[in-house]
């Protein structure tokens, strides 16, 4: 199942996330779901090579939102921003498919503010799981000032 388009309305939230590289925070929210990632072959194999269980994850992001419960770690999305608006969770600062650190790593948005909107993310993931809306700043903003 895609991203949910009106995540903010059905969803709480459940946390931020800082950059390791940056002062830039995100927001997360849940409750997350089994989806794609559970499904897919490469994802499954990765976690049973790490002993780890999955778990639902929630959504990563408010204006550009990455459902990690969809995410499928395929890397087309890192590659395709023109602004490198995201990295990869497991190792940051790094964007190419071979910097991936395996199937469970997820597209993180670490730079959100950086969006020119040109909507390639969007198109060009295989399970649909990136929302970009720029309605959504002003959410965003809300919602990072009541952690303050
Ligand atoms: Fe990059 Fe997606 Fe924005 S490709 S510029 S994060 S719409
Ligand atoms: Fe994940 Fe889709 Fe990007 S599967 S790594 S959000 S292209």
């Amino acid at each position: 199942m895609p991203i949910d388009p009106d995540f903010p309305k059905n969803h709480a939230v459940i946390g931020k996330s800082k950059d390791p590289l940056s002062d830039n925070y995100h927001i997360i929210w849940g409750p997350g779901k089994l989806a794609e990632a559970a499904f897919d072959e490469n994802v499954k194999a990765d976690y049973v090579a790490r002993n780890e269980e999955i778990k639902p994850m929630g959504i990563h992001g408010t204006f550009v939102a990455v459902d990690w419960d969809s995410c499928i770690a395929d890397g087309i999305c890192l590659m395709s921003c023109p602004v490198k608006v995201f990295e990869w969770y497991k190792n940051p600062g790094k964007v190419l498919r071979r910097d991936r650190a395996d199937y469970t790593d997820k597209a993180n948005p670490v730079k959100e503010a950086d969006c020119i909107w040109c909507m390639a993310c969007v198109e060009v993931c295989p399970t649909k799981a990136i929302k970009v809306d720029q309605a959504n700043v002003e959410i965003h903003e809300k919602e990072i000032a009541s952690f303050n």
